[in-house]
C-alpha cells in the first residue's frame, strides 16, 4: 500500500496512556502518519505534535480538518465529556470515544448511579443530594464507614472514605457548602463503603458489540503496601488471577451486557472504551464506577498483550459496525511500573535532565507520561507521573523483573516507584 493510502491519526492528548496508544497504532500496517495534541517530550519522537488542549474542542476540530485525519482516538474524559466526538462526527470525522451523552457515565457519579438502579447492574447502595441537611439525615440512618464522592470530575480526587461520622459530615460541608471540588461537588453521593478486592474490566463497545481486554489491576497509593495518597496510579498488571473464566462470564453476563443493553434502552449509541471500576466482594462482584476511556497506566498492560491489531478494533468501534469475531491475546502476562517524580502526588519539581539506556530488551517499552524536550532535543521531566516502564513476557515474574531492570537503568533527580507492583498476583 502507498504511504498515500495509509490512515492518518489524531491522538488527543498527553499522557501516557496516549503514547502507549501511538506505538501500538505505529505496529499497524494500516497506519500511515500519527499526530498527537497537545502529546509530550517523547510522544514528539513518533508523532509531529501540536500545541492544542484537549478541552480546546474548536481548536481540536480543525486541527483534524486542517491535517485531513481519517481518525482521531480521544485519549481523556474531559474531552469526551464536552463532546469532542459529537463536534467531529459534524463536521465528517471518524473519531473513536462516546459521544457526550455515552460519556455521562464518567462525567456524573449521580447518572451512573441512577444509571445502574434503572438497569438493576449490581453496585453500592447510594442517595445523591444537593443539600446539606438531607445528606446529614442520610448518615444518621447510614453510620459510617461509608463513602462521600463529588458527583462531577475531580480527576480521581472527588472520593472520601469516611470512617467516622465527623469525617462523613465534613466531607459533605466541604463538598456541598465549602467549595471543594467546585462545580463537580455541588452534587454529591453518598454510598454504601464495600469491601474486596478491586480489579477492572476494558472492553471496546460498538453498540451492542464488544471485547474485552484482559482483566487488569492498577495501585492507586502512593506508597508500597497501597498505603499513603491515592495517585492517578503507579503502576498496573494484567491478566489477573482474581477474575478467572467463569467469574469473567458472570461479569459479562451480569454487568457489561446489561450496561449496553441499558444504554441502547436510553437511547444511547455507545461507542468507544468502557472500563468498569469492579469491587469483587463475597456477595460478588460490584461496579464501583464506569470510565469511559482507557485506562492509564492499564493502557501500557492492555496493549502490549493485544496479540491483533488495534486500528482495525477502534475503526470498527468508531463507525458503529460489528467488532472482529475473535480477537487473539498473548499468553504470559504485562506490567507497567510508574516512575514518579518525588513528591508525587503533592507537589514536584519539573525540568530535570532524564538519562535513558542506549537500548532496551525486546517485550519491554518506556512509555512518557509526564516529560518535555528541550531546545537541546533532550528530554526532561514535566510532571508527576514522569515514565511508565512496561514489559510483556511468559509470566507476570518474568515481566516485573525485566521492567524492573528497566528502571533501574533509567536515572533523574529524584526519581520515585513502587517495587511491589503486582504483589497480589506474585503473592497468590
Ligand atoms: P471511584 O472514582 O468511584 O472509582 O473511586 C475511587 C476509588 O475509591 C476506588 O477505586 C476505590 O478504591 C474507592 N471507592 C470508591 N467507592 C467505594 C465504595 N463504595 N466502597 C469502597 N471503596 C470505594
Ligand atoms: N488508572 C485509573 C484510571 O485511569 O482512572
Amino acid at each position: 500500500m502507498e504511504t498515500s493510502q495509509k490512515l492518518k491519526i489524531l491522538v488527543v492528548g498527553s499522557g501516557g496512556r496516549e503514547h502507549a496508544l501511538i506505538q501500538k497504532c505505529h505496529q499497524s500496517p494500516l497506519v500511515g502518519a500519527i499526530i498527537a495534541a497537545p502529546g509530550n517530550g517523547g510522544i514528539a519522537a513518533e508523532a509531529s505534535c501540536h500545541p492544542i488542549e484537549v478541552d480546546d474542542l474548536a481548536g481540536l476540530v480543525a486541527l483534524a480538518q486542517t491535517e485531513a485525519v481519517d481518525l482521531v482516538i480521544v485519549g481523556p474524559e474531559v474531552p469526551l465529556s464536552l463532546g469532542l466526538v459529537d463536534a467531529l462526527k459534524a463536521v465528517g470525522i471518524l473519531a473513536y470515544g462516546p459521544g457526550k451523552d455515552g460519556a455521562e457515565l464518567e462525567a456524573s457519579k449521580v447518572f451512573c448511579k441512577d444509571f445502574f438502579a434503572r438497569h438493576k447492574i449490581p453496585t453500592a447502595e447510594y442517595a445523591s443530594f444537593t443539600e446539606v441537611p438531607p445528606a446529614l439525615a442520610y448518615l444518621q440512618e447510614h453510620p459510617p464507614p461509608i463513602v462521600i464522592k463529588a458527583s462531577g470530575l475531580a480527576a480521581g480526587k472527588g472520593v472520601i472514605m469516611a470512617e467516622t461520622q465527623a469525617q462523613a459530615e465534613d466531607a459533605v460541608r466541604d463538598m456541598l457548602e465549602g467549595g471543594a471540588f467546585g462545580s463537580s461537588g455541588a452534587e454529591i453521593v453518598i454510598e454504601e463503603m464495600l469491601f474486596g478486592e478491586e480489579a477492572s474490566i476494558h472492553a471496546i463497545v460498538s453498540d451492542e458489540d464488544f471485547v474485552c481486554l484482559p482483566p487488569s489491576q492498577d495501585h492507586k497509593r502512593a506508597g508500597e503496601g497501597d498505603t499513603g495518597l491515592n495517585t492517578g496510579g503507579m503502576g498496573a498488571y494484567a491478566p489477573t488471577g482474581k477474575i478467572d473464566a467463569e467469574l469473567q462470564a458472570r461479569i459479562e453476563a451480569n454487568i457489561i451486557r446489561p450496561t449496553l443493553a441499558g444504554l441502547k434502552a436510553d437511547g444511547i449509541d455507545f461507542r468507544g472504551t468502557l472500563y468498569a471500576g469492579l469491587m469483587l466482594t463475597e456477595n460478588g462482584p460490584k461496579v464501583l464506577e464506569y470510565n469511559v476511556r482507557f485506562g492509564d497506566p492499564e493502557t501500557q498492560v492492555l496493549l502490549p498483550m493485544l496479540a491483533d491489531d488495534l486500528v482495525p478494533l477502534l475503526i470498527a468501534s468508531a463507525k458503529g459496525e460489528p467488532l472482529p469475531k475473535k480477537v487473539r491475546f498473548h499468553d504470559g502476562a504485562a506490567i507497567v511500573v510508574v516512575l514518579a517524580a518525588k513528591g508525587y502526588p503533592g507537589d514536584y519539581p519539573k525540568g530535570d535532565h532524564i538519562d535513558f539506556p542506549k537500548s532496551i530488551p525486546d517485550g519491554t517499552a518506556i512509555v512518557h507520561a509526564g516529560t518535555a524536550c528541550d531546545q537541546k532535543g533532550q528530554i526532561t521531566t514535566n510532571g508527576g507521573r514522569v515514565l511508565g516502564i512496561s514489559a510483556q513476557a511468559s509470566s507476570l515474574q518474568n515481566a516485573a523483573q525485566k521492567a524492573y531492570e528497566l528502571c533501574d537503568q533509567i536515572i533523574f533527580n529524584g526519581k520515585y516507584l513502587r517495587r511491589d507492583i503486582g504483589h497480589r498476583e506474585l503473592n497468590r
